[in-house]
């Protein structure tokens, strides 16, 4: 998770922070008055992005989430809380806590300058694009050679199509994309390219789009309903859980989610199969894994001992949507959870918040 270097574009400032999950967040700054907006900042990225706030001598007006994010913890609620600023999302969103709640064409101003809130729905009906000049922050709208999946908590693929078209694709080709996610590590394209070589750009009519974008329907994110109760309702992810809770979980497919932190010895006696496998004493130097797993972290040991003591330290490097599992592996086996032996298997961490690929790609 390193912020790229600041970026000038029109008369703004655009520091990227990519997160390892996928996520990007945003801070954009008017450098004459350093008034500031931080958009779709991931809870981990939370101190991370109040520090560089602090050392920089930004002032934070808006805290800014582009819609309900299914995939990530947001970072809003303790970033607004702490830079003392306006916490928005679109005024369809439901998100316990915001302060401000904009509609299409509404600006908000960064000094004598603006970035001009878009309705956008289609990932959601709540999401939002931010534009400026020469620039869009297309949330999860277009991707980089990509779009955004439209098929949960009300998503529709028609209303993305038009979004893309009415509100990014008349943009100049100069215009410097800055996308939700990118799951290549790549920061940033521009409209002309994406235009030109996008996939799902080249597709033809709206009714192709539609049909393209609904064929293949991509596995939901991991713990999608413990995130959206921290992401709309604002309710915090418990720092611990039970076994026989972790259990049922596990049932639901939040297996890549668990971070065993035992020896590989222990590992190889038994585990629960998908898990991931990270020996307490690299946890610091392989914070980057975490990161990358989808929360809630399931952080496991033997009995919890061990877990706690990792819990702690990931929470000082700032990593956030931690749960200790009471009880460990012993008692996980006695709620009833399924264990293997031998190799760890293959981890799957659910899925992303892309649609799957068009079929002429
Ligand atoms: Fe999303």
């Amino acid at each position: 998770m390193h912020a790229t270097p600041p970026q000038t574009i029109g008369s703004l400032e655009v520091t990227a922070l990519p997160h390892p999950q996928g996520c990007r967040a945003y801070v954009v700054v008017d450098p004459v008055s350093q008034e500031a907006l931080v958009l779709d900042a991931h809870l981990d990225q939370s101190l991370e992005i109040a520090a560089r706030v602090s050392a920089e001598g930004w002032r934070v007006r808006w805290v800014v989430d582009s819609h309900t994010h299914a995939d990530h913890p947001s970072g809003s609620v303790p970033l607004a809380a702490q830079l003392d600023a306006m916490r928005v999302a679109h005024a369809r969103s439901k998100h316990v806590g915001v302060t401000h709640l904009p509609d299409d064409g509404e600006p908000l101003a960064l000094g004598d300058l603006a970035v001009t809130v878009r309705h956008a729905p289609g990932h959601t009906p709540d999401h939002l694009v931010l534009v400026s000049e020469g620039v869009a922050f297309s949330g999860d709208s277009l991707f980089i050679g990509s779009v955004a999946r439209a098929d949960f908590l009300g998503g529709d693929a028609g209303h993305l199509y038009d979004s893309i078209h009415e509100v990014l694709l008349p943009m100049p080709d100069e215009t410097v994309l800055y996308p939700g996610h990118d799951y290549q590590g790549r920061v940033h394209s521009t409209i002309g390219a994406e235009r030109a070589s996008n996939p799902w750009l080249q597709l033809g009519e709206r009714d192709e789009f539609v049909a393209a974008i609904t064929a293949n329907k991509p596995p939901e994110p991991a713990n999608m309903a413990a995130l959206l109760r921290l992401n709309v309702e604002g309710t915090p992810i418990p720092a611990s859980v039970s076994a026989a809770e972790t259990v049922w979980l596990v049932e639901q497919g939040a297996a890549g989610s668990v971070v065993d932190v035992r020896e590989l010895e222990e590992i190889e006696a038994a585990h629960i199969p998908g898990s991931r496998h990270i020996v307490m004493n690299e946890i610091m130097q392989r914070a980057d894994e975490v990161r990358a797993t989808p929360a809630p972290r399931l952080i496991l040991c033997a009995h919890g001992i061990r877990a706690e003591m990792v819990a702690r330290a990931l929470g000082s490097m700032g990593i956030g949507g931690l749960q200790i599992i009471r009880g460990g592996l012993v008692e996980y086996m006695a709620a009833g959870g399924e264990v293997a032996g031998g190799n760890l298997g293959a981890v799957n961490g659910g899925g992303s918040c892309a649609a799957s690929p068009p079929p002429m790609a």
